[in-house]
């Protein structure tokens, strides 16, 4: 009895790593707006392959207002099902709250950690200059993704509203799947 227990430990061991390793997440697009060109305008926002395993994502935005005092960012998850619908979380963050206390928020903590090493973003408010994103690789959201917070397989995109002073600047939407 001790031993079936510990062969059906073993065997969900076994299922679930191989779940894990076979859940791989891929960048498919990528499109940033300006929703108000006084105030800002991406400078570039693009994806690239530079072979088979190693896919980035980077932007630019540059800011015309500076400084920018008041940030907040809504953040909506879809998942296709018969098209795409919203899945999992539809928030809203104070940004430049947000930023003076990185665990204040676990969902906010999760997308920070991705963005965080791969941007000049990293500092509180005000924002006195053009905001990068630099070289987000797969690989690295693969790391991150799928060994923190296991999702389902499936297309998803994550839109993100920019807002400041709490009126819409910019949006960008981020499609990648998990297979
Ligand atoms: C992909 O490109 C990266 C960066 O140039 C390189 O470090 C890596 O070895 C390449 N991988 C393959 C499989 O060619
Ligand atoms: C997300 O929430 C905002 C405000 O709470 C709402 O305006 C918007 O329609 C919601 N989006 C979706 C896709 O449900
Ligand atoms: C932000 O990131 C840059 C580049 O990675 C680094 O030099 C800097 O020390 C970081 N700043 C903070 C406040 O973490």
């Amino acid at each position: 009895m001790c031993a079936n227990h510990i062969v059906l430990i073993w065997i969900f061991v076994l299922l679930y790593s191989v779940v894990k390793i076979s859940s791989r997440f891929e960048f498919t697009n990528i499109e940033c707006t300006s929703l108000d060109k006084k105030f800002d305008d991406f400078e570039y926002c693009y994806l690239k392959s530079i072979n088979r395993s190693y896919k980035y994502l980077s932007l630019k935005v540059n800011l015309f207002k500076t400084p920018v005092t008041k940030v907040k960012v809504r953040g909506t998850l879809f998942k296709r099902y018969n098209g795409y619908k919203p899945f999992m979380f539809n928030a809203t963050v104070d940004a430049c709250r947000f930023l003076k206390n990185t665990k204040s928020n676990a969902l906010a903590s999760y997308f920070w950690d991705f963005i965080k090493p791969h941007s000049n973003m990293n500092h509180t408010c005000p924002y006195d200059h053009d905001l990068i994103l630099d070289k987000l690789s797969v690989g690295f959201v693969n790391q991150q993704a799928t060994t923190v917070l296991p999702f389902p397989e499936g297309a998803y995109f994550l839109e993100t509203y920019w807002m400041a002073y709490d009126i819409d600047r910019a949006v960008v939407k981020v499609y990648g799947t998990l297979s």
